[in-house]
């Protein structure tokens, strides 16, 4: 900082970045630890963020805000577990159960997984959600309890407290309500500040691209990705991250109980279909990272054979199993998840009205279909069902007869049905697209 820019009135500092200029991480603290105080008001950040926005917060911003936010408040310290620790972050998606599948992976190839998820917005789901349709699981667990879990069974899921990160959740709050939600360095800087908040040595991030994602293009969720992957290992944390398709869902299954069954199904087979295969590509990344020998590449496929292995011969199947019992939930959901999950009412049939390809799949649409059913929250409180959702039969490019079903719809009443089949009905229109590949790029950076 210049002489002659110390000192600086908020106000004046909110001028500087209206100006075009970068601030400095000393006064990008006075500016959020301000609020934080109560010294800086509301608007003022607001103006901060939106200046920012518009003429672009540099790298350097990014990194000095991921720490300012990092600093607010509590850490969690894994330096007690024995493995080395993984962390993995989705930045959201539809039909996107991989963590239930990454974890126990993880845990079965000897890492230790402490993930601190969230709960679903709008179209997007939240894996505490999916979880909690599990009967007697518990997710809200002190630190040592989540250390426990780890150090036994390779893996825990948990909700993250309001004591980890505080300033991101302020923050969060006032981009939602003025418009600078999509900032690639606030979202780098708020995903990053709770990643490394968390503890872990190895973080590997899942950056979604499309229509159902934060980032609509490919290239924009790749500058997101390089920009996260940069932040962890300027922080000395190990870190890669994929780019994956959201123009359709990842998984077959949208709703909570009904993406539990799916992961479950999945881990019962050997690895097939786009969200066996995302899954599988972030543990290997993970492992390779994490194995510093590896030097964060596995050119020879082996860390990818050796997770196969794992998941083909059960272990990690078994790991999601003690990791469920570990938190209180019924076991039992892994041998028989339709005796155990909770199921909804009403079933119905959305059906092909004529011949073609599936063309399109918009997973936005889809996600907000599932989240009306009941499946998902308008408002951060809202109660939601854990039995509706739909099921999906057919992927962008697959052949279909008229007639033919496209989707089960599971819902608690027969209108709810009645809407979600009509709204399905549009949704999927046939043409001759072909799907985006799953995986869209790797961002290994060092
Ligand atoms: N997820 C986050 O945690 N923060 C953002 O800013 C966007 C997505």
């Amino acid at each position: 900082m210049s002489d002659h820019q110390e000192g600086l009135l908020p106000s004046e500092l909110i001028g500087l970045k209206r100006d075009g200029h970068e601030l400095s991480e000393a006064q990008l603290r006075v500016l959020v630890e301000g609020m934080l105080g109560g010294d800086v008001s509301e608007a003022q950040i607001a103006a901060l963020l939106m200046a920012g926005v518009l003429n672009g917060f540099t790298v350097a911003e990014a990194k000095a805000l991921t720490a300012i936010l990092w600093d607010s408040g509590e850490t969690l310290d894994l330096s007690s577990l024995s493995g080395p620790t993984i962390d993995k972050h989705s930045t959201g998606g539809v039909g996107d159960g991989t963590t239930l599948l990454v974890a126990p992976l993880v845990a079965a190839a000897g890492g230790q997984m402490v993930k601190l998820s969230g709960r679903g917005l709008g179209h997007t789901g939240g894996t505490l959600d999916k979880l909690e349709s599990i009967p007697g699981i518990n997710v809200s667990l002190e630190p040592q309890r989540m250390l426990d879990i780890a150090e036994r069974v390779g893996c825990v899921v948990a909700a993250q407290t309001d004591r980890l990160v505080p300033a991101d959740r302020t923050l969060y709050a006032l981009r939602d309500l003025t418009g600078t939600v999509e900032s690639t360095a606030l979202i780098a800087s708020s995903v990053m500040s709770k990643k490394l908040a968390a503890g872990a040595s190895t973080i590997v991030l899942d950056v979604k691209a499309g229509d159902g994602a934060f980032m609509p293009d490919a290239a924009a969720a790749e500058e997101l990705a390089r920009l996260c992957v940069q932040i962890a290992q300027d922080a000395g944390r190990r870190c890669a991250a994929l780019v994956t398709d959201m123009e359709q869902p990842l998984g077959r299954r949208i709703g909570n109980a009904t993406e539990v069954a799916e992961a479950i199904s999945l881990l019962r087979a050997p690895p097939s279909g786009r969200l066996a295969e995302v899954a599988l590509e972030l543990a290997t990344l993970a492992l390779t990272e994490a194995r510093p020998q590896a030097g964060g590449h596995d050119p020879s496929g082996s860390v990818r054979s050796e997770l196969v292995r794992h998941w083909e011969r059960g272990d990690a199947m078994e790991r999601l199993e003690r990791m469920i019992a570990a938190q209180g939930g019924a076991a039992e959901v892994c041998t028989d998840p339709a005796a155990i999950l909770p199921s909804a009412p009403v079933e119905r049939e959305v059906v092909a009205t004529a011949g073609g390809t599936v063309g399109a799949m918009p997973a936005r649409q889809i996600g907000e279909i599932v989240a009306r059913l009941g499946a998902g929250r308008k408002r951060k409180g809202d109660v939601i069902d854990p039995a509706v959702g739909v099921d999906l039969d057919v992927a962008v490019g697959d052949r279909v007869e008229a007639g033919q079903r496209l989707a089960l719809v599971h819902a608690r009443s027969a209108d709810d049905a009645q809407r979600a089949v009509n709204g399905m009905q549009e949704a999927i229109t046939l043409g001759g697209a072909s799907p985006r590949d799953v995986i869209c790029s790797r961002v290994l950076l060092g």
